[in-house]
């Protein structure tokens, strides 16, 4: 009997080798369930998963190959520095323990492409940014008070974040 974590695995998205039509019905749907009318819309989502310079890891079930969670990076004008633009994972998979999955994938995939610092910004409501806060202990260069963010109707802390 597979554990739980065996039936999930993370993958780079590359535009070169995949299409985004394969995959745009499941990330519109992730990103709407959470976000709704404050969610990047599948147009925005298109140009920023094609685009070669961002990392956009796939969480996906191991059997059917569904997509059920992505997050993704962009590079920024900071030296050695990207910035998670993104991170989701589809609400019937939520607090399975399959964050560290996607986002394991994610770092050594930025580690790889030379980048030694992320940044990203993280909600409290959710709990997310005392996550963080707890998993990177020890990485975290700059951590932000909370601060509200209109778009997203909430707090959320600014994390520096040594990979
Ligand atoms: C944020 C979100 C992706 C987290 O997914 P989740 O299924 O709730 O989280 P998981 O159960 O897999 O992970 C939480 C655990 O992983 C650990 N963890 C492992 N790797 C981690 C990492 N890279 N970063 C943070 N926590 C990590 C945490 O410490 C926590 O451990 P604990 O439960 O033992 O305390 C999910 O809640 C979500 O999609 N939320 C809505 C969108 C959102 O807020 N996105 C973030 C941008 S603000």
């Amino acid at each position: 009997m597979k554990n739980q974590q065996d039936k999930f695995i993370a993958e780079i998205f590359d535009p070169a080798v995949s299409s985004w039509t394969d995959i745009e019905k499941s990330v519109v749907f992730i990103e709407h369930e959470e976000f709704g009318e404050k969610a990047f819309s599948g147009e925005n989502l298109a140009k920023d998963f094609q685009n070669k310079q961002n990392i956009v890891v796939l969480l996906k079930s191991s059997d059917t190959k569904a997509v059920i969670g992505f997050t993704y990076a962009e590079p920024t004008s900071k030296k050695e520095t990207a910035y998670i633009r993104d991170t989701v994972i589809q609400k019937d998979f939520r607090h399975k323990h399959l964050l560290g999955i996607l986002m394991n994938c994610m770092e050594e995939e930025l580690k790889k492409r030379g980048y030694k610092y992320m940044e990203r910004k993280a909600a409290v409501a959710n709990d997310y940014a005392k996550n963080i806060s707890k998993h990177y202990q020890g990485r975290i260069l700059e951590q932000s008070e909370p601060r509200y963010t209109p778009y997203l109707d909430g707090q959320q802390v600014f994390f520096r974040i040594k990979l």
